[in-house]
């Protein structure tokens, strides 16, 4: 009786432990694995997964460099430099599932479109800027002094080669009064947006994902405008009204996949109502992505 019991459960263990590994993308100002915000949502994940492995991704060689690096390190860079730690990583040849905050979110999308080698299945951005941002209403991190020169700069010349080569927030910048200068000068968004040429692999690869989940967070006072999240944007020449992510040109031209996704079924859009710039519970995430999407 005893050994049939035992027997009984093996396969249960197996199938526990052999859950799709998860890499995670952090925001503009934090860290891979700072307890107080992605190492400790690290933690939750690896229980929560039964141990299944869970990768915060690292650009930079300590705490101080990576900070440093989500402001001004090249997005292009990053996600090369993220495509091969992911490559590299043999737990993760099979494929994973992959969670972006804030930028990270877009970050992670480059990955999926230049680089799906292994390819990633199940892709969550937590208020992404997928359309960008115009303004810099608050900033998240820790480090006051980058976030006002940020701010500064961007008010200057988002668009100038080198605040674009060496400013984050920059790399989306997207200015609705002036779609054409981003257009041409933005050296991240733009691109991984196809606003310059159709890059076919760009969509093909966003195409592959087996589930793009888009949460905006209700009360975001950090996106702007906070539709970004979702691929809304400004309608033209004007910063005030937006569009759905269905009236812009990047969808009704499927640009990206975007239309090929949602007409499969593969584009979920979810909203935390109320909610401010990356506050999900971890009772949130456990019912609306793990339940449903790992
Ligand atoms: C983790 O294990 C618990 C208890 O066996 C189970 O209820 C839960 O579904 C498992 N979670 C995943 C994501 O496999
Ligand atoms: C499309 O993207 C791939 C992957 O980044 C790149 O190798 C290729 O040169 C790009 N093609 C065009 C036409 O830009
Ligand atoms: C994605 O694009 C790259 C080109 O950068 C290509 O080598 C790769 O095979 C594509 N991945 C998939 C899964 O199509
Ligand atoms: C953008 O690039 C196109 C094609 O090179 C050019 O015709 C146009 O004048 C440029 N516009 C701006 C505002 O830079």
């Amino acid at each position: 009786m005893l050994l049939k019991g035992l027997l009984g459960l093996a396969p249960v263990f197996a199938a526990a432990f052999a859950g799709t590994p998860v890499v995670l993308w952090h925001g503009l100002g934090d860290t891979c694995c700072n307890p107080l915000s992605i190492g400790g949502f690290t933690s939750y994940l690896e229980r929560e997964l039964n141990g299944t492995k869970v990768l915060s991704l690292k650009i930079g060689s300590n705490f101080v460099d990576e900070m440093k690096n989500s402001y001004l390190m090249n997005s292009n860079d990053q996600v090369a430099e993220a495509c091969k730690i992911i490559r590299e990583d043999p737990d993760l040849k099979n494929g994973y599932h992959a969670v972006g905050f804030s930028q990270g979110g877009q970050f992670l999308r480059a990955v999926a479109q230049r680089c799906r080698n292994p390819p990633m299945k199940v892709l969550v951005s937590l208020g992404g800027q997928h359309q960008g941002v115009f303004g810099l209403p608050r900033c998240p991190g820790s480090s006051s002094t980058l976030c006002e020169y940020t701010r500064k700069i961007l008010d200057y010349g988002a668009y100038w080669s080198w605040v674009q080569n060496e400013l984050v927030p920059a790399q989306y910048w997207h200015d609705p009064n002036d779609e054409q200068t981003y257009a041409n000068k933005s050296i991240f968004l733009a691109d991984i947006n196809n606003e310059r040429v159709v890059n076919q692999t760009y969509r093909e690869n966003l195409s592959k994902l087996e589930k793009l989940v888009l949460v905006k967070f209700g009360a975001d006072s950090i996106v702007q405008p906070r539709e970004s999240s979702w691929f809304g944007w400004y309608k033209a020449n004007q910063d005030v009204a937006v569009s759905d992510m269905e009236d812009t040109a990047l969808y009704k031209e499927d640009r990206i996949g975007l239309k090929t996704l949602k007409e499969s079924g593969r584009l979920d859009l979810l909203e935390i109502a109320g909610a401010d710039h990356l506050r999900v519970s971890e009772k949130w995430f456990t019912e609306n992505i793990i339940n449903r999407y790992f």
